[in-house]
């Protein structure tokens, strides 16, 4: 490096470069560098198999030729990637017709161009968001007590909100603040939080295996014992992974229990209008919580409502007592976000807020969001019914009463491992399905088949 930097570079000749470079692999500085690294591989996740375990030939190898389907994907542990996105009835990715249309807009407005956009992201998504997220009369947007930061994903909403919350929640140093996640939770949350340095992450009360439905009385306990002032991570709606949301009642209970006992909401909000075709019902929880005076935060991802995956588009919305501890939070979030991705991107939050911000749009979007909605809602309905039908053994009241993506089937792992095996319906160990790998063509086919698996005991 030193060389190269120097003057005397420009007056060397290649060959005497050639001879450097020779003479740099026997010194034991190079050795160091050049070494194999001493830190372990990463185990494989068999529920993710990341982008190089993937091998499209593979797959081949995979198809029964017995079997007329090609692998039918439910979620996971099969060796294709696993991606927790939407498909239409023909298996296929959608690209929402409001995105197409707003993305054509972009593309023809000649005043748009690559200029940075601000540090904490294009104002108009990120009031837009947060108002989608606390609706329109929201005492704490009309009481200039919000703020949001546009963020890469909710992943980047939950990351940049969890390293703010270790710096400055409560305190100078929170890395021995109690994180509460639900037991089970969208496997990601336990590493970002670690990742951000809190050091006691604890699961909470949620699934009870048993009814398959909410453990709200285990629930309602761990809130009773957590440390005053811990933080609990609650998903908005639309529970991943197990589709098992708190009603409106139960949320009113959980509320009552956080709020007595400075309990600090973290909801992740990654299913808005996904899960019930409704973006009112589904930000109700949120709402309901600004409404009882909760400084809270919200990590908002429109990957699943835009299916914007790609684009990495999020906000974390701010709740805060007054604009002025709002404007201290966004004063340090500037700073996390200064040396984490510097700047957001554009495209994903241009096409988000022109949508939000144009009544027409907005209209076409909600459309859209209620189509993805409608086909899952009809999926689960459809598979219901035919488990039932074919008498498959157990209830079956659960497909239809979760909601959104995902459904855990409460198939145990013999059974799974009989699905991937024997029938190529590749699915996560825990029993959890993507309820978009159900299609018209299919469905007859995997209730058959959970009903043989459902046999085996
Ligand atoms: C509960 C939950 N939170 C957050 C995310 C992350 O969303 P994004 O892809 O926008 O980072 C997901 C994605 O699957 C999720 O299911």
């Amino acid at each position: 490096v030193l060389l190269s930097h120097s003057v005397l570079a420009s007056a060397l000749y290649h060959s005497q470069w050639l001879l450097i470079e020779k003479l740099i692999h026997v010194l034991p500085v190079y050795q160091f560098l050049a070494y194999p690294s001493t830190f372990p591989v990463s185990p494989p996740d068999p529920d993710h198999p990341s982008d190089h375990d993937y091998d499209y030939w593979k797959l081949l190898l995979y198809c029964d030729p017995e079997i007329v389907l090609p692998p039918l994907h439910l979620g996971s542990r099969s060796p294709a990637r696993n991606r927790d996105t939407y498909r239409t009835d023909d298996s296929q990715p959608w690209v929402l017709p409001v995105v197409k249309k707003v993305e054509q807009k972009i593309a023809n407005d000649g005043s748009l161009n690559h200029e940075y956009l601000p540090i904490l992201g294009l104002p108009e998504f990120r009031s837009s968001s947060s108002r989608i997220a606390l609706g329109d009369d929201s005492p704490a947007i009309k009481e200039a007590r919000v703020g949001g930061v546009q963020s890469l994903g909710g992943t980047g909403a939950l990351r940049i909100g969890a390293e703010f919350l270790r710096r400055w929640y409560n305190g100078t140093n929170n890395t021995t603040t109690p994180i509460y996640i639900s037991a089970p939770s969208w496997e990601n949350h336990n590493a970002v939080f670690i990742d951000a340095g809190f050091t006691d992450i604890r699961a909470y009360h949620y699934w009870d295996a048993a009814n398959r439905g909410l453990d709200l009385q285990g629930l309602l306990q761990d809130l009773e014992n957590a440390p005053e002032y811990s933080i609990f991570v609650l998903h908005a709606c639309a529970h991943n992974p197990t589709g098992t949301d708190p009603t409106p009642d139960q949320w009113k209970k959980i509320a009552e229990v956080m709020k007595r006992r400075y309990l600090f909401p973290f909801f992740d909000s990654a299913y808005q209008g996904f899960a019930s075709g409704d973006l009112d019902k589904d930000a109700w929880a949120v709402r309901y919580f600004v409404s009882q005076g909760f400084e809270l935060f919200c990590a908002q991802s429109f990957s699943k409502n835009f299916g914007l995956y790609n684009e990495r588009v999020g906000n974390l919305t701010v709740v805060g007592k007054d604009s002025d501890n709002v404007a201290r939070v966004l004063s340090q979030m500037e700073k996390l976000v200064r040396t984490t991705w510097s700047n957001p991107p554009s495209q994903g939050a241009r096409i988000v807020a022109i949508t939000l911000n144009t009544p027409e749009l907005f209209d076409e979007w909600r459309d859209n969001v209620r189509t993805m909605a409608q086909r899952v809602l009809l999926m689960r309905a459809e598979l219901k019914s035919r488990l039932e039908a074919l008498k498959t053994p157990g209830t079956w009241n659960h497909i239809v009463n979760q909601i959104g993506m995902f459904s855990y089937t409460g198939l145990n792992p013999k059974q799974v491992e009989y699905l991937i095996k024997e029938k190529h319906i590749y699915l996560m160990a825990s029993g959890r399905i993507n309820m978009c790998g159900l299609t018209t063509k299919n469905i007859d086919y995997v209730a058959q088949s959970i009903y043989e698996a459902a046999n085996i005991h």
